[in-house]
């Protein structure tokens, strides 16, 4: 058996472009913003990794149990050749997927997707020694831009777990979802798992943590633009914010800046004024209800074949396949 291959679609320089762009646009309207893709580093990735692991953040360990409990129903009736998993990251929940869709389906290829190369690298290494006979095909894309460059060769499921798309506005969950749908055949399905909207008094510490780890992973991002764009942010000066925005039902993420700066980004030649309180927009993480998604998956050509959720109803995994 051959080694995991890694397809490079975003390299360097269009992270760096996409990067520059979109921090001219976020940090020269009002309300400041940036989107959260650029949280995600080897720092953030790891940051990211330590979150799911605190006692105030449900959303991982409540997919992986329900995913657990549901993954030999699914295994069963999807019966994938190709597992496509979007942002698949450490892919730490994906081998209950592969394990069951390779005992109980005809399993062959694993295409893990992730923006991250560092993060998808070692996934697609762990995992190409965890499951000989299984060819794993790393992709580093941008899930939202480039979903033609995923490959064939059987019938494929491409999973989108985590919550993940709990980070798109309605309007670019219903374009993502139509392009999903347009790189699939009929009768191919997609695995979505989505947040759940509950009591924020459960919801708001998950972003909220009490050691700060969601906090630093926040400031990360401009430890990013620091880094990327030789800016000279000062990251310990933000606090932190995670709010439930109860209209849209979606937790939004800020930094406040603590006192009035002058920021400069160098690479882009471009000062910043921050004035002492302004918050700059870091992350939407929507919560979803079932009739919702089921009418989301349905505008974009999508049959809901079967919808799972955990006892406390914080969690769906819902299983549709394109018409
Ligand atoms: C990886 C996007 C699913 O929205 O819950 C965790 C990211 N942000 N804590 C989420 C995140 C703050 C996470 N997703």
């Amino acid at each position: 058996m051959t080694g995991p291959t890694l397809e490079i679609h975003l390299s360097d320089d269009d992270l760096t472009s996409a990067l520059r762009a979109d921090a001219r646009l976020g940090l020269t309207t009002d309300p400041k913003w940036l989107p959260p893709k650029w949280f995600y580093d080897a720092r953030g990735s790891e940051l990211f990794e330590q979150i799911t692991e605190l006692p105030e953040y449900y959303p991982t360990r409540t997919e992986r149990a329900l995913l657990q409990r549901v993954v030999g129903e699914i295994a069963r009736t999807a019966q994938a050749e190709v597992l496509v998993e979007l942002g698949a990251g450490s892919a730490a929940k994906t081998r209950l997927l592969l394990s069951a869709l390779t005992s109980e389906g005809p399993l062959k290829t694993y295409v893990p997707q992730d923006v991250s190369s560092s993060a998808l690298r070692a996934a697609a290494d762990e995992i190409a020694a965890e499951f000989p006979g299984l060819a794993v095909h790393g992709v580093v894309s941008d899930f939202t831009d480039t979903l033609h460059n995923l490959p064939g060769g059987g019938r494929r499921m491409i999973a989108f777990l985590g919550g993940t798309i709990g980070n798109l506005v309605p309007a670019e969950r219903a374009e993502f979802l139509a392009s999903i749908h347009d790189v699939l055949e009929p009768g191919e399905q997609l695995l979505l798992g989505a947040g759940l909207v509950i009591d924020p008094a459960v919801l708001v510490p998950a972003y909220d943590d009490a050691a700060g780890v969601t906090a630093e992973f926040n400031r990360n991002v401009l430890h990013v633009l620091n880094n990327r764009l030789d800016a000279d942010f000062e990251p310990d000066k933000f606090e932190h914010i995670a709010r439930w925005d109860a209209e849209n039902e979606w937790i939004e993420m800020r930094l406040a800046a603590g006192e009035d700066m002058t920021v400069r980004i160098r690479d882009l030649d471009l000062t910043v004024e921050f004035t002492r309180g302004e918050q700059l927009r870091t992350e939407i993480s929507a919560k979803f209800r079932v009739s919702g998604l089921e009418a989301e998956l349905a505008a974009a050509g999508f049959r809901t074949e079967h919808v799972w959720t955990d006892q406390q109803n914080r969690f769906a995994l819902v299983l549709a396949a394109r018409t």
